[in-house]
C-alpha cells in the first residue's frame, strides 16, 4: 500500500496489522462515530493528518478517500472535508450520550451487522443482503404444533431459569440427531454447549482465548461478524486467501511458522461469503498443520448443512487430536429468530466456555430450546436438510446463470450454499452502487466488511436464500443495468 514503507514505526503502525491508511481510516471513523466530530463539522485537513500521524500525503489522501467511499465524509473541492449526515449511524445519539465507552470498547466502530439486521426489517423487493433463510422452506406447521404443545407444559419447564450449558434434552438431541448429519457421531452431551446463536459462540470463544494483540488467522474474505468480535477483543489479523479448494494451505503454513497466531478461524464448508469448501486433501493438511503448530481451529459451520462434496462432513468429524472447536447454528436450517446455536468441543473446553457464558447471559431462553428439541426429536431432519439444500442450490445456479455475461463476476462458482462473492469488473466501490441500487429495491452486502483491511471495496456479497429463482433473475438484471449506467456516467 502507498506510503507503507516510510510510515513504519508511526504511533498507529501495528506489525502484521492492516495498512496504515486503513488504521487512520478506522481511527477517524471511530472518532466520528463516537461523536468527537459533529455532522457538518470540518475535519482536519490532509496536511494535519500527515503531521499528526507522520505519514505521506498519499496515505492521508487514501484514508480520506476511504472515509468518503464509506459515506462518513463529504469532500468539497475548495472548502475542505466535512462530516456527512449518514442516517444509519448513531453518532448524533452518541454525542448526546452522557457517558463514553470504556477503553477496551472504544474502537467499536463496526456496526455492519447492526445495520444489516436493521435493513432486514425493511422490505426491499430484491434483498440479496441479509443471510436469511426462506420462511416458506421452514417446517412452519410442525413448529406451530410444537409451540402450542409448549403452552400446555408446566410453567416451571418453560418460564424458569435453566442450565447455562443448555437444556440437557436439547444437548442430547443435538448430539444424537444433528451432529451425525455433519459426520460427528462419536460425541456426547458433555461435548455440546448451547449458545444464543453462532454469533454468541464466536463471542464466547473470543473472550476465552483472545488477549489484546493476539493474532487470529482468518480467511480472506471472511464473515464480518467474526472480524468485529475478534477486533473488539483487541486481536490482530493474518489473512489467508481462499480459492475453489478452500484455504490456501501453503500460506497458512507460512503464517503459522512466522507469526505464531493464537487461533485459526475458518469456515471449511460452504463458506460465507464465497461458498468455498475445503478439498479433501487440504482438510487433512489443515488439521496436520494445526497439530504440528499446536494452534486450535475454530470451525464456523453456519452454512455447513448446505455444503456438498467433501463439505458434507464437518472438519470436526476428522479431528482425532481434539484441535477443533466446532460452531453450529439452527439459523440457516430452520429459524434465525429462535437464536440458538451450539459449540462442539472437548468436554473440558465446554466447561470453561460454560463459565464464560454464565457471565454473558446466564443461559439461552428455554422456549426456543424446547421448540428445537421437539423439532429434532419428532421430525425427519435429514429430509428437511436435503430439501433446503436442493432448493438453495437451484437458487444459486439461477444467480450464477444471470451473472454469466456481466459486469459482476463471481470469484468462485460454488454448487452449494447460499452466497456468492462477486467482483465489480469496473472497480466501482460497492458502497457507491449500494446507494443507487437500494433506491431501486435491490440490496446486497458491500465487500469491504469481509476483510479486516477493508480492501475488498470493489466486491459485494449476494445472498440468494431469501428469493425465488424468478426474483433472482429480475433483481440481478436490474443490478447489472444500474452498474452499467453508473459506470458509463463516471
Ligand atoms: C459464518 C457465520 N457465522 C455466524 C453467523 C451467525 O449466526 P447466528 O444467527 O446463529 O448467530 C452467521 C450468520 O449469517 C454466519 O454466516
Amino acid at each position: 500500500m502507498q506510503g507503507e514503507e516510510e510510515d513504519r514505526g508511526t504511533p498507529l503502525a501495528l506489525p502484521g496489522g492492516p495498512p496504515i491508511y486503513i488504521q487512520i481510516y478506522e481511527h477517524m471513523r471511530a472518532a466520528i462515530e463516537q461523536g468527537d466530530f459533529r455532522i457538518g463539522e470540518r475535519m482536519p485537513s490532509e496536511r494535519e493528518i500527515q503531521r499528526r500521524f507522520h505519514v505521506s500525503r498519499m496515505t492521508a489522501q487514501s484514508a480520506y478517500r476511504k472515509l468518503e467511499d464509506m459515506g462518513y465524509v463529504l469532500r468539497h473541492p475548495t472548502q475542505g472535508t466535512f462530516v456527512a449526515a449518514r442516517p444509519q449511524w448513531p453518532s448524533a445519539v452518541r454525542k448526546e450520550a452522557r457517558f463514553t465507552p470504556s477503553k477496551s470498547w472504544r474502537h467499536l466502530g463496526g456496526h455492519f451487522l447492526e445495520d444489516l439486521m436493521e435493513s432486514g426489517s425493511h422490505a426491499y423487493r430484491f434483498d440479496f443482503e441479509v443471510g436469511r433463510p426462506d420462511m416458506d422452506l421452514f417446517p412452519n406447521a410442525s413448529m406451530q404444533l410444537l409451540l402450542e404443545d409448549l403452552l400446555t407444559r408446566k410453567p416451571s419447564e418453560v418460564l424458569m431459569y435453566s442450565a447455562t450449558a443448555g437444556l440437557p434434552a436439547l444437548r442430547e438431541a443435538i448430539a444424537r440427531r444433528l451432529l451425525p448429519l455433519r459426520g460427528m457421531d462419536r460425541l456426547g452431551v458433555e461435548h455440546v454447549l448451547v449458545t444464543t446463536g453462532a454469533m454468541q459462540a464466536i463471542d464466547l470463544i473470543a473472550k476465552l482465548f483472545i488477549d489484546p494483540d493476539d493474532l487470529v488467522v482468518v480467511e480472506r474474505p471472511t464473515f464480518p461478524g467474526a472480524i468485529q468480535r475478534f477486533r473488539a477483543q483487541g486481536a490482530r489479523f493474518a489473512e489467508v486467501p481462499v480459492d475453489g479448494g478452500g484455504l490456501d494451505v501453503e500460506r497458512l503454513e507460512q503464517v503459522l511458522r512466522d507469526l505464531h497466531p493464537r487461533l485459526i478461524y475458518i469456515q471449511p464448508c460452504a463458506q460465507n461469503p464465497t461458498g468455498a469448501t475445503l478439498s479433501a486433501e487440504r482438510r487433512k493438511a489443515v488439521l496436520a498443520l494445526a497439530r504440528d503448530y499446536n494452534v486450535p481451529i475454530v470451525e464456523d459451520d453456519a452454512g455447513g448443512f448446505f455444503a456438498d462434496g467433501p463439505g458434507e462432513r464437518s472438519l470436526k468429524s476428522d479431528d482425532v487430536d481434539d484441535l477443533v472447536l466446532h460452531i453450529g447454528t439452527f439459523s440457516k436450517l430452520i429459524a434465525p429468530g429462535l437464536r440458538v446455536g451450539y459449540i462442539v468441543a472437548p468436554a473440558n473446553i465446554v466447561r470453561l466456555l460454560t463459565s464464560v457464558k454464565q457471565m454473558t447471559d446466564l443461559h439461552t431462553g428455554p422456549i426456543p430450546q424446547l421448540l428445537l428439541e421437539g423439532w429434532l426429536m419428532s421430525s425427519d431432519v435429514p429430509a428437511h436438510v436435503a430439501f433446503a439444500r436442493q432448493a438453495y442450490a437451484a437458487r444459486l445456479s439461477a444467480a450464477l446463470a444471470e451473472l454469466e455475461d456481466g459486469p459482476l463476476q463471481p470469484v468462485l462458482r460454488p454448487r452449494a450454499g447460499i452466497y456468492l462473492f462477486c467482483r465489480i469488473s469496473s472497480g466501482l466501490p460497492a458502497c457507491t452502487l449500494q446507494q443507487r441500487s437500494a433506491e431501486h429495491g435491490v440490496v446486497f452486502a458491500p465487500g469491504d466488511e469481509f476483510s479486516p483491511t477493508g480492501e475488498l471495496g470493489d466486491h459485494l456479497r449476494l445472498c440468494v436464500s431469501g428469493l425465488s429463482a424468478a426474483s433472482i433473475h429480475v433483481g440481478l438484471r436490474r443490478l447489472k443495468q444500474l452498474l452499467r449506467e453508473i459506470t458509463s456516467e463516471a
